[in-house]
């Protein structure tokens, strides 16, 4: 490793950084004692944005932390490179290009101005609406005639996660003409299990990659490919079962996709800000045009909420406010998000990409080595399942994990009563973190138990539980298309925020293409069997360990 000296400050970024520091260094306020001295402190910290309501009431802050957070805010100038996202500037500054996933939900009438790349964008949704339709209308057919059904999208990353995320957060939006399945892994059991269920005259296939040159994603295409053929089907009719999203034309022509059947993808459009592009064509499938269209709409109201509200009041800055405050100053070393949504199950697999993949920089964006904590561990998995598992590591863990709760007040399903149940479980988690319990009340409990004082005595401090640990709960009003376009625009907009603070560039992921560059030597070593003699010993032993399998 190069040793580099000279490291960038967050003070040289944000002149007021060294008051908010000062500030925690003189924090001495519990959480229960900040309820306690304002009874309406949940009316005080929490933001209703559409359909979406967020309590942030359970955080280490008060008035003047918000106030030394606004001054960074300031120091940093973000309203100004807020707008400078959404009007498609060069926010990207080493690819030098614009970051503008907001244009693609650009609704009519919106306070932002129009986006100079509208026309293309409607060209392009115009072409997916068609395929839609004739998916649906059952107008699509394979090479031997039949009706397509089934739909697998063969991508990874951005090209992924989103539209999977997407497609079963809104299952119970489903239509049913066509099913909609996934394929990333380069592991081929994924593919396996995925085709054994499936027949080859009613299935089409989308593949879907920005670069077209991803591994993982050319060769579960050149599978499925051969199992097309296999089934009887010349080239010339491959058409029949494959489309393709891309920039990069050439490519997916050579793989041997009709230049009719591509979808246009853009250079301003990033991997994993890609849902809302033709990337989104599986979720359009899924639930049909119009309630994609709802998905775009909920996201537009956000990043108009994003554009225009104050920053006390903006509920993507103030939960960057609340992230940047954890881990500059608190030490956070990652942060929960927990959906109490079956449906949000791949949630925290979306946002992971998202968050980690933009935060996960260690120079800022003019290429300085920096001297703070950039992005953080983000984790989590559906609930109430986490409370049987990890939810200890929250409660008693040494560690401060915040936790942002997400949950809908009314479910898609009839079992009401166990909705119920649901958000209870919900709440008493953000109450436990917050409240704890003392070694008294433990005591107390073990006695009242029927424990000896003696028995209490030695049994309680294993029951002790600290308390005073933080958490958001983000509320929607349901789980809906138009919902789910808000809360994903949220977690886009507070990515930003955080990076504008950080002085980071979220927009590139240089950091991937080393495993990928290793990957292709490694897989080249292995077809020839020749193992390099300069490599470490440990990979050339467990390179030599496969090929004496
Ligand atoms: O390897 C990381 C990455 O480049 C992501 O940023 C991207 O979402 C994913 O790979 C897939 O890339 P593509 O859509 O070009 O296949």
């Amino acid at each position: 490793m190069e040793a580099t000296d000279a490291r960038a400050t967050l003070s040289q970024h944000l002149p007021h950084w060294e008051t908010l520091l000062a500030h925690k260094q003189a924090w001495n306020s519990d959480l229960n004692e900040l309820f306690q001295l304002d009874p309406h402190r949940a009316e005080h910290y929490s933001l209703q944005v559409g359909p979406l309501f967020l309590d942030y009431s359970k955080n280490h802050l008060n008035e003047t932390t918000i106030k030394h957070l606004l001054a960074l805010a300031d120091d940093c100038q973000l309203p100004q490179a807020i707008e400078k996202l959404l009007t498609g500037q060069h926010v990207n500054n080493t690819e030098d290009r614009p970051a503008w996933h907001s244009a693609l939900r650009q609704q009519p009438g919106s306070a932002l101005p129009q986006a100079s790349v509208q026309d293309e964008i409607r060209a392009a949704k115009d072409k997916m609406c068609s395929f839609v339709t004739r998916l649906h209308e059952g107008q699509w057919q394979g090479h031997s005639g039949q009706t397509i059904t089934d739909v697998v999208n063969i991508g990874i990353g951005g090209s992924d996660l989103g539209p999977r995320m997407a497609c079963k957060a809104l299952s119970d939006f489903h239509l049913p003409q066509i099913n909609v399945h996934f394929v990333a892994n380069i592991d081929g059991a994924e593919i396996h299990h995925t085709l054994k269920k499936l027949k080859p005259e009613t299935t089409l296939f989308i593949v879907a990659s920005k670069s077209f040159t991803t591994l993982e994603t050319l060769e579960n295409a050149k599978a499925a490919r051969q199992w097309i053929i296999s089934s009887g089907c010349s080239i010339d009719h491959l058409k029949h079962h494959f489309v393709g999203i891309s920039t990069n034309l050439k490519n997916a022509i050579e793989f041997g996709i009709d230049e009719e059947n591509i979808f246009p993808m853009w250079d301003w459009v990033g991997g994993r800000y890609s849902l809302w592009s033709a990337i989104g064509l599986p979720i359009a499938i899924a639930v049909g045009w119009q309630a994609f269209e709802e998905l775009l709409e909920g996201a537009s109201s956000m990043d108009e909420h994003f554009a225009t509200a104050d920053l006390k009041h903006n509920m993507p800055v103030i939960l960057a406010f609340i992230t940047f405050w954890y881990s500059q100053c608190w030490g956070a070393k990652s942060q929960a998000a927990l959906p109490y949504c079956h449906q949000l199950q791949r949630f925290p697999d979306f946002l992971q990409q998202l968050d980690m993949e933009s935060l996960g920089k260690s120079v800022n964006i003019d290429g300085e080595a920096v001297d703070y904590p950039t992005g953080i561990a983000i984790w989590g998995t559906e609930e109430s399942n986490g409370q049987h598992s990890f939810h200890q590591l929250f409660h008693q863990g040494t560690q401060m994990i915040p936790v942002d709760f997400i949950t809908s007040l009314r479910p898609n399903h009839p079992y009401t009563g166990q909705h119920q149940q649901l958000l209870a479980c919900c709440l008493s988690q953000s109450q436990a973190l917050l409240e704890g319990k003392s070694l008294a009340r433990a005591k107390q409990e073990l006695m009242d138990s029927g424990k000896s004082k003696a028995e209490a005595e030695q049994l309680a401090p294993h029951k002790v539980i600290p308390g005073n640990r933080p958490s958001n709960t983000l509320v929607l009003d349901q789980l809906t298309p138009r919902s789910l376009g808000s809360l994903i625009a949220l977690y886009e907009h507070k990515v930003y925020a955080l990076s504008v603070l950080l002085n980071i560039n979220a927009f590139d992921q240089w950091g991937v293409e080393l495993g990928k560059q290793l990957g292709t030597t490694i897989a080249g070593a292995l077809h020839s069997g020749k193992l390099p003699e300069d490599w470490d010993s440990s990979t050339r032993a467990l390179a030599k360990r496969i090929l004496d399998r």
